[in-house]
């Protein structure tokens, strides 16, 4: 036979077949390793289970037991330990940071406590903790409703499977402390089943629902965000649609903007409380972090929640979600490295920067807001009536609004840099709006001199001013933790060693 160089100089046609056949084989030889890699990845999923455990499992535990490395990774929301500029999983008193926010909600059980949110695994421990719920002793009633606890555990799912979903909210809060005692967890975002993607709280599928939209058809990248928006979004209870039950909803009917919600609230004529100082009747921000998330570049180039705060990991050649939701900013190699290419340092500051900037004029609206508060006072005390009040009061509870809606959302001037920076300056609009306003009045009741700004330098000083008795709270705190939640997690205990698993 001839060698091969001469039979291709011959026959020119040979030395084509001899590439294309090149390039199939290494192309099955590829077919054939990504399968490999695949099949590995599947693996995961293809598991022996342990224990056989309902849907309505609330103990973590349990199903962990069948997915140890979900559950490893989830333990470790536990952990307090990371500190970024402005976050992170470290308790942080958000009214030490700025005592101003005590002022703010003069009148409201936040004006006691505020602490900034930390890992899932304490959601339970850290409610217990809270003076905001007011502590139930001596058979008084907590000052919050059972509605409070739909955030925090997937006892909250089992509950309302067990007595359903109105009179789960009914009630005040501590009438149910013995039943919730896991925190957040698997039962909240899985179906026991088939491991997929599960809704458990009623409200979101509602508020969709309400706007015509059937989120059980949701893309499996969108559920990688509603799932974190059962929780993490602006929410108030709605009093109108049951007797009795504190109802939770989501106030979108208008649309996920700040405006919108605004429009919701003004035209069912909702407050959460009238304020001590101004009188102006306040809405209170709860968490719109789904709502802000919306508005930015990563949820417009469909980035997801999970993306960011569960990236995969990789263990032992096996593929998997970290279930420590955290910070990104202590894992940035796998939340952003795997899109952007920038060093670690850079992509920190990028999110440094976004949060300083927006935290300056943050901090110039909460100045000016207290001081819309207090002039408010000084005219009230002058003898201003109503109707010289009204428009001041209705600018008043916008502006504070739209500054509660970005400083609820600590998370807001990185996912929304541009649409937080607008939502602050219109706050600024109508706090100033206010103020020149108030300026009027005070000079027809014969005032023209500046009302001075409380000395409101410490968190301490700023409760003394708007008159808390903070010793009494935290004595009654105390005792509501050493007699009343030891109950409940003994009964607790009782009940559970009765639920149903069964090993395999
Ligand atoms: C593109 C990445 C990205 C996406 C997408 C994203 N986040 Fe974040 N998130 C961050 C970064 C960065 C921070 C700031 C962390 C810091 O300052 O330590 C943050 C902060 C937070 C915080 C406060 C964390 C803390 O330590 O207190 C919460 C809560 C949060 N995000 C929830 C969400 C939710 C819910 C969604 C989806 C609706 C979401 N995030 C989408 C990157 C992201
Ligand atoms: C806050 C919501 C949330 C909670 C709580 C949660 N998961 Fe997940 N889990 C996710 C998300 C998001 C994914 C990624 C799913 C996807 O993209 O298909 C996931 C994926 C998984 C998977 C699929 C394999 C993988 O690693 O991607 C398993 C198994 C799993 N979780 C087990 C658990 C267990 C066990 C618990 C409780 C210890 C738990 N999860 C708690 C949101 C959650
Ligand atoms: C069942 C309600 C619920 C769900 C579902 C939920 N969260 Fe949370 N999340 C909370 C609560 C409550 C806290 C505050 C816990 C505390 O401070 O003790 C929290 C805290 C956090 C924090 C702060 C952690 C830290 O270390 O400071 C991040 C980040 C976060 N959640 C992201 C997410 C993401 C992303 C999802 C979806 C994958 C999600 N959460 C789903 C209720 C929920
Ligand atoms: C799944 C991919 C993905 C992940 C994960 C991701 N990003 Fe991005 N990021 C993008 C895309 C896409 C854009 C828009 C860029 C464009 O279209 O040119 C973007 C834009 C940005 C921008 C500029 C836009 C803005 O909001 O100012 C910054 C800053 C940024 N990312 C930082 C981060 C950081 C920090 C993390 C980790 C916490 C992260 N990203 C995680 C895909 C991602």
């Amino acid at each position: 036979m001839k060698p091969i160089n001469q039979l291709i100089k011959e026959k020119p046609i040979v030395g084509w077949l001899i590439f294309i056949a090149t390039i199939v084989i290494v192309f099955v030889l590829g077919l054939f390793a990504s399968s490999i890699v695949e099949r590995r990845a599947e693996s995961v999923f293809v598991y022996t289970p342990k224990v056989e455990h309902s849907q309505f499992e609330p103990r973590n535990e349990v199903w962990g037991q069948n997915f140890p490395r979900q559950y490893q990774s989830y333990l470790k929301t536990a952990d307090t330990t990371f500190r970024s500029k402005h976050q992170g999983s470290a308790t942080i008193d958000m009214l030490e940071e700025s005592p101003r926010m005590v002022v703010l909600w003069a009148g409201y059980a936040f004006s006691r406590d505020y602490k900034q949110s930390r890992g899932h695994a304490n959601a339970v421990n850290d409610v217990h903790h809270t003076l905001r719920i007011g502590a139930p002793i001596d058979g008084n009633k907590s000052i919050q409703p059972n509605t409070c606890w739909t955030c925090k555990s997937p006892d909250v799912p089992r509950l309302m499977n067990e007595i359903g979903v109105a009179e789960f909210y009914k009630g005040s809060w501590e009438e149910k402390g013995h039943e919730i005692v896991n925190a957040i967890g698997c039962a909240d975002c899985h179906d026991a089943q088939t491991m997929n993607l599960r809704i458990s709280r009623p409200a979101l599928v509602e508020a969709f629902n309400r706007r015509g939209i059937d989120i059980t058809k949701s893309s499996h990248q969108d559920m990688r965000s509603l799932v974190c928006a059962q929780c993490h979004v602006e929410y108030y209870f709605n009093k109108k649609k049951i007797e009795g039950v504190q109802y939770l909803t989501f106030p979108w009917d208008n649309g996920l903007s700040v405006d919108a919600a605004e429009a919701y609230y003004d035209n069912i004529e909702f407050t959460d409380w009238t304020h001590t100082l101004s009188k102006a009747p306040m809405l209170k921000a709860q968490h719109p972090d789904y709502e802000l998330y919306k508005m930015g570049t990563h949820a417009s180039r469909g980035v997801s929640c999970a993306d960011c705060h569960m990236p995969y990991m990789s263990e032992g050649g096996q593929k998997f979600t970290d279930h420590h939701v955290q910070s990104p900013l202590n894992n940035v190699a796998n939340s952003c490295q795997v899109c952007h290419r920038e060093e670690t340092d850079k992509l920190i500051a990028d999110v440094y920067e976004r949060q300083d900037k927006l935290i300056e004029n943050k901090y110039k609206l909460e100045e000016i807001i207290v001081r819309a508060h207090v002039e408010a006072q000084k005219a009230w005390d002058l003898g201003a009536t109503e109707e010289q009040m009204k428009a001041i009061l209705t600018d008043i509870r916008h502006a504070q609004w739209r500054w509660d809606y970005v400083a609820a959302s600590h998370a807001a001037p990185f996912h929304a840099p541009v649409e937080s920076a607008r939502i602050i300056s219109s706050g600024m609009v109508k706090a100033q709006d206010a103020r020149v306003k108030l300026a009027r009045v005070l000079a027809d009741l014969g005032f023209n001199k500046e009302v001075p700004y409380p000395d409101i330098s410490t968190k301490a000083k700023a409760q003394q001013f708007i008159g808390l008795d903070m010793e009494k709270f935290n004595n009654d705190r105390k005792r509501f933790l050493d007699e009343v939640v030891p109950q409940w997690l003994e009964t607790a205990k009782q009940r559970e060693a009765n639920y149903n698993t069964k090993e395999l």
